[in-house]
């Protein structure tokens, strides 16, 4: 798995033009953009951390925080937009207190709003790492979380 030096060797040259493509690069590879990650970045590119940080916030592909041991994906595709999947968006956020791109504090769980999770004849879909569950609806929410949670206690 290359380290963020050699992912930035691959983009010799100063242009910001390069700034998104090295961030996806690196969060495929890491899993993440870390502090350290954004610091090279902005050195290799000669831009502020902090301009590098605001741009690339505004795309809510990237994440800052490694995921949690459970990763909840949930499909903001059009389809699954169609069948309410904002109640569905919702209604998980407020069950754990976190958002899109967010680690609750335990870092047990984590949330990314996805584009389609190929599933959108039975939207809307949600996947807690590589499972998948359709069709889903408020109630759904709680008892999948809850199952997750049962098992870090039991
Ligand atoms: S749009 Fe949600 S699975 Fe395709």
């Amino acid at each position: 798995m290359p380290d963020i030096d050699s992912i930035l060797q691959k983009y010799p040259f100063v242009q910001t033009d390069n700034l998104i493509p090295i961030l996806q690069e690196i969060q495929e590879n890491l899993g993440f953009i870390s502090k350290e990650a954004l610091i090279k970045v902005g050195s290799h590119l000669q831009m502020p951390t902090s301009k590098i940080y605001g741009l690339a916030t505004f795309y809510n592909q990237f994440r800052f925080e490694p995921k949690g041991k459970h990763h909840i994906s949930i499909c903001n595709g059009t389809s699954c937009h169609i069948h309410s999947n904002a109640i569905i968006i919702k209604e998980l956020y407020k069950k754990l207190g976190i958002k899109s791109g967010e680690v609750t504090k335990n870092g047990l769980f984590s949330i990314e709003e996805t584009e389609c999770l190929s599933g959108c004849g039975k939207g809307p879909v949600m996947a807690v790492n590589d499972k998948y569950f359709t069709s889903m609806t408020v109630e759904k929410v709680h008892e999948i979380v809850n199952f997750y949670m049962q098992i870090e206690n039991s």
